[in-house]
């Protein structure tokens, strides 16, 4: 078993070797000089599982959908808007070149490198997820490359829209290491915004190409992407550009038709959903009736089966309910393997192509009073009604199987709000816990 996982191991460096070797080919001396000549890495992981299932070795799909890639959507250096986009009024939204140019690139070039300045340190180059501090962080930076985002404004399936990608940047997600950045400018988010579906889509067609090179035979001649066939063949290299646009386009169109999704969120009563949380709280402590009776009407909810927010928040809120579960990112490789998550030697295979040891969720600890896609109550409602896609967090008022009102996810975001245990309160507890057990 060891031999087989270090064989593995070896290949993968030899790969990356070989990778780099072609590299310093392709570019030639100049480029390679550069200290900032950087690369889209490929998903080997994903690579590597698709191999397993069409017992095929991947090298040949891997260069060939590298070189697609390539192709449509250019380097971390000279970006690309795919052509086949290009040249449709449909897409001229999704993206613009000046906005790629300008997230894009080396850091030190004037006007560019907003990317590899603000991000690339936890997202990677590639939008992976797998920066250089990527592993020690929890919860681990996003790989865009799945194309699933948790905090928007559309149903679960749904991507989110430019606004919630551009929210996002503009707050930072608080509770985790990703952090506003006071020195965005408007035009700078917007920019990072159009490059966040850049990666994002990227690496969605990656996924694409490399799942229909598992349906081919390499070994037999078969190809994916074969430049070469324009001259001895120029039907079938037509034929295979054709099945790689058509994959673009997909994502693509997946992008434009957010804004039509989106959720609208029903009007609140201030007066009995206040604003904040410590409006709410004073609200509460002068026994105003209509909220202490929202928020009883919310506890009741949250404890209900038919709610069932106590079976993963645990009966207080605390976070401790079910725990043993894992997000999409981790299910994405670990499920499709059918491996034990709690044997990580299972991962190694995995973690030496890149993947980041899985790690279980947490649901959220509501004393703590820190949301990750904001605290406004229309934020939350949001949440609640829409779910966190990616987590085992459920929708729990959109679509057809809404199970709840607006009032009751109304009443839902007053009493989770109610939970808030401020530090030094709980401070006090402890203190008074010792005393007592001191007496
Ligand atoms: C210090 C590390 C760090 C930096 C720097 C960072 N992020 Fe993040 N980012 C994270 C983490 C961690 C998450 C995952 C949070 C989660 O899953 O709840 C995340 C998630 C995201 C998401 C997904 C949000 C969603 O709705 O699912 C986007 C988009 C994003 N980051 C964009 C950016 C951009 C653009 C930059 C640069 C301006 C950036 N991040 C800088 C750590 C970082
Ligand atoms: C199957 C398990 C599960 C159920 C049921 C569930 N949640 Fe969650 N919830 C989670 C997990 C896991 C997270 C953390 C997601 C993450 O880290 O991105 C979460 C996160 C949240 C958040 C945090 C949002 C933020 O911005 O940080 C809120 C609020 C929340 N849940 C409310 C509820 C309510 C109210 C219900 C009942 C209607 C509920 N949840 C039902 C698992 C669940």
């Amino acid at each position: 078993m060891i031999k087989r996982i270090w064989k593995e191991q070896e290949l993968v460096i030899a790969s990356l070797g070989a990778a780099l070797l072609g590299i310093t080919l392709l570019v030639g001396c100049e480029r390679v000089e550069r200290s900032t000549a950087v690369e889209f890495e490929p998903n080997w992981v994903y690579a590597y599982q698709i191999g397993q299932r069409s017992e095929q070795a991947m090298d040949q799909a891997v260069l060939e959908t590298q070189a697609a890639l390539t192709e449509l959507f250019g380097t971390p250096d000279e970006p690309k808007i795919p052509a086949v986009l290009a040249s449709e009024e449909e897409f001229a939204d999704l993206m613009t070149m000046e906005h790629l140019m300008a997230a894009s690139g080396p850091p030190e070039e004037q006007g560019r490198g907003l990317f590899r300045k603000h991000c690339a340190v936890c997202h990677g180059v590639t939008g992976n997820g797998r920066g250089p501090t990527a592993a020690l962080l929890n919860p681990y930076p996003r790989d865009f490359r799945l194309g699933k985002f948790k905090f928007k404004s559309t149903p679960i399936g749904v991507k989110p829209t430019k606004e919630d990608i551009a929210d996002t940047i503009r707050h930072g997600i608080p509770g985790t290491t990703m952090v506003k950045i006071p020195e965005l400018s408007d035009e700078d988010i917007a920019a990072l915004t159009d490059y966040v579906i850049y990666l994002s889509m990227r690496g969605e067609v990656e996924r694409s190409l490399l799942f229909e090179a598992g349906e081919l035979v390499f070994a037999e001649g078969e190809s994916l992407y074969n430049p070469a066939l324009k001259e001895t063949d120029p039907e079938a290299f037509e034929e295979q550009w054709e099945i790689i646009q058509d994959y673009v386009l997909d994502t693509a169109e997946s992008w434009i038709e957010a804004p039509e999704e989106v959720v609208d969120i029903p009007q609140r009563d201030p007066a009995v959903v206040p604003e904040t949380t410590e409006q709410l709280l004073a609200k509460i402590r002068a026994g105003d009736e209509a909220v202490l009776a929202s928020v009883a009407r919310g506890r009741e909810l949250f404890l209900s089966e038919k709610a069932s927010c106590a079976k993963c928040h645990g009966k207080e809120g605390r976070g401790d309910g079910q725990t043993n579960d894992y997000d999409d990112w981790a299910k994405e490789w670990t499920k499709k393997f059918g491996l034990d998550y709690e044997d990580e030697f299972n991962q190694v295979p995995l973690i030496a192509r890149g993947a980041l040891p899985v790690r279980k969720i947490q649901p959220r600890n509501f004393e703590e009073g820190v949301f990750r896609g904001g605290s406004a109550p229309e934020e939350l409602y949001q949440r609640i009604a829409l779910g966190i896609e990616g987590t085992p967090m459920p929708a729990a008022a959109a679509g057809s199987q809404a199970t709840l009102t607006p009032e009751d996810v109304w009443d839902l975001v007053n009493y989770i709000r109610s939970l808030y245990q401020p530090k030094s309160d709980q401070e006090g507890t402890d203190t008074q816990a010792e005393a007592l057990a001191r007496t």
